[in-house]
């Protein structure tokens, strides 16, 4: 019988920290840290820009989606997940990630999330948004998602002043607490 992977997912807006704040997590917890655009990179031997510039968004959603049956099904070890921004939207994402582990929304304002992705033009689906319009591009992308991401088993409310380092101990505390209760 297979046993039932105890992953712990870290799932939100882009920008939101997901990867930062895994591999911290991962090294707090001493379990192995995966982050699945990464996975994805490697998987389609190039860059998440260019799969959505060569291959098409739909084509990545394939290549995202397939991951996550790996990671949710055939994964060796529990791991600490950095999923995409866009993963748990994906039909059929909701019932591997329950299965398979315990999914924290790292929840932030559209304003922190702006301030965190405007520097930046490493994701495609933010790089054709003007400047001027990116914060409300950012409100009502998140307005579509945020339902999907209210279904995670915690909701992790990110303040900017904690650094990195306080903010693991909040996220620690939080499934230690969540574990003695299970
Ligand atoms: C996406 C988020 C990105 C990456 C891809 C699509 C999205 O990941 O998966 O560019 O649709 O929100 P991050 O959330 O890690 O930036």
């Amino acid at each position: 019988m297979k046993m039932k992977r105890k992953h712990i997912y870290l799932l939100g807006f882009m920008g939101c920290g997901k990867s930062t704040l895994g591999r911290k997590l991962a090294q707090a917890l001493d379990m192995p840290f995966v982050d699945t655009d990464i996975m994805i990179e490697v998987k389609a031997g190039m860059s998440v820009t260019t799969i959505f510039a060569q291959l098409g968004e739909t084509k990545f959603r394939e290549l995202e989606k397939e991951i996550l049956i790996d990671l949710a099904q055939n994964w060796e070890e529990d791991s600490v997940v950095a999923l995409g921004g866009g993963t748990p939207a994906q039909i059929g994402a909701w019932p591997l990630l329950q299965a398979s582990g315990t999914t924290v929304y790292v929840e932030r304002t559209p304003e922190q999330l702006y301030n965190h992705v405007r520097f930046t033009n490493r994701r495609p689906v933010l790089q054709e948004v003007k400047q001027e319009e990116l914060l409300g591009h950012i409100e009502k992308l998140l307005e579509k998602r945020v339902t999907n991401y209210l279904k995670a088993d915690h909701i992790f409310n990110c303040k900017d002043e904690w650094g990195v380092d306080e903010t693991i101990d909040h996220l620690v505390k939080l499934l230690k607490k969540s574990d003695e209760e299970n």
